[in-house]
């Protein structure tokens, strides 16, 4: 029963909205009822009613997920900035919505999606500069699933991580740089799907297809008006390898953009933590040890460090 129920804040339920999901109060025999009906306005009484009987959780079924975080996408910057919200529940609203958008974009490709994806990356950027403890809750909540809208999501937040330890807010546009991460693999969406989603190694010919992906990015963002400097080094330069061994250009050390250099840390990571058809998924402290000695000078030492410290210091390895 448990199962199919999943834990909201009340506060995150605006008055006068319509919400398009039904809510549940848990009893103290653990049974749910249902408290607030899908598609009808959230008005003072019930509001009042939380209030007054001190409750601190509300439900909704698994199955109406997409409805909760379409409904949180149009106050998610409201929501982000809650006092009354905490950083774990926050990281996991911020997961929820972006993965759904995601899930959207992958599903079919186009610029007014890719332009609410882009809307939702503002308010998360803010919820990762301002917090300390933000990234370490998202990180637990990327999922070892691959999936091709989970993959671009964890990157992201990988992303982010490592970009707060490296980068500077005055000097760099971290919007965008962030938008970029979670942008990088666009292209991908362009290639037929028994490639890019083919359960098993690809062949030699398939893989020339594949490693146009980063060029084909570039021309989607190009064609819906979302390329930005940050965002167009991110697409271009994220299979770029330290030692000159990446494609499409072979660029190697300094010739590589910083963000693209966070970028292809984040990614590799995420490839190989994750669960795929043909191999298992490593753990977090395996993954990591494969790019320091199989991938060994495939990245910048310098930034490879940092991202080591990353879970190091959170205490997620
Ligand atoms: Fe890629
Ligand atoms: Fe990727």
């Amino acid at each position: 029963m448990e199962q199919t129920y999943f834990k909201i804040h009340p506060q995150v339920l605006r008055i006068d909205s319509t919400i398009p999901f039904d809510v549940y109060i848990r009893n103290i025999d653990g049974e749910y009822a249902q408290f607030h009906s899908k598609d009808t306005a959230y008005t003072a009484h019930f509001h009042n009613f939380i209030f007054i009987n001190s409750l601190s959780e509300l439900f909704v079924k698994k199955s109406d997920a997409n409805n909760y975080f379409f409904y949180l996408e149009n106050i998610f910057s409201e929501v982000l900035n809650d006092p009354f919200i905490g950083n774990k529940e926050k990281a996991f609203i911020a997961h929820g919505t972006i993965t759904t958008i995601a899930m959207n974009l992958f599903q079919n490709v186009n610029a007014a999606t890719a332009l609410r994806y882009k809307k939702a990356i503002k308010p998360i950027t803010e919820f990762v500069l301002k917090n300390d403890d933000s990234v370490k809750h998202l990180i637990m909540l990327t999922s070892n699933q691959y999936h091709e809208y989970n993959h671009p999501v964890n990157v992201g937040i990988f992303g982010m991580g490592l970009a707060k330890e490296m980068l500077n807010p005055e000097e760099h546009n971290l919007t965008e740089v962030f938008t970029g991460f979670f942008l990088h693999d666009i292209g991908k969406y362009t290639i037929p799907k028994e490639i890019y989603q083919k359960n098993s190694p690809l062949t030699e010919q398939e893989w020339v297809i594949m490693k146009k992906h980063p060029q084909f990015g570039y021309d989607l963002l190009k064609k819906y008006n979302l390329l930005t400097p940050e965002s167009e080094v991110i697409v271009l330069q994220h299979h770029e390898r330290h030692n000159g061994t990446g494609y499409p250009a072979g660029l190697n050390r300094d010739q590589i953009h910083t963000y693209s250099k966070i970028c292809s840390i984040a990614d590799a990571f995420d490839a190989l933590s994750a669960y795929r058809p043909f191999r298992d998924a490593q753990s977090s402290y395996r993954a990591l040890e494969i790019m320091r000695e199989e991938m060994k000078n495939e990245f910048d030492n310098e930034f490879f460090k940092k991202f080591v410290l990353l879970f190091r210091n959170q205490g997620l390895d």
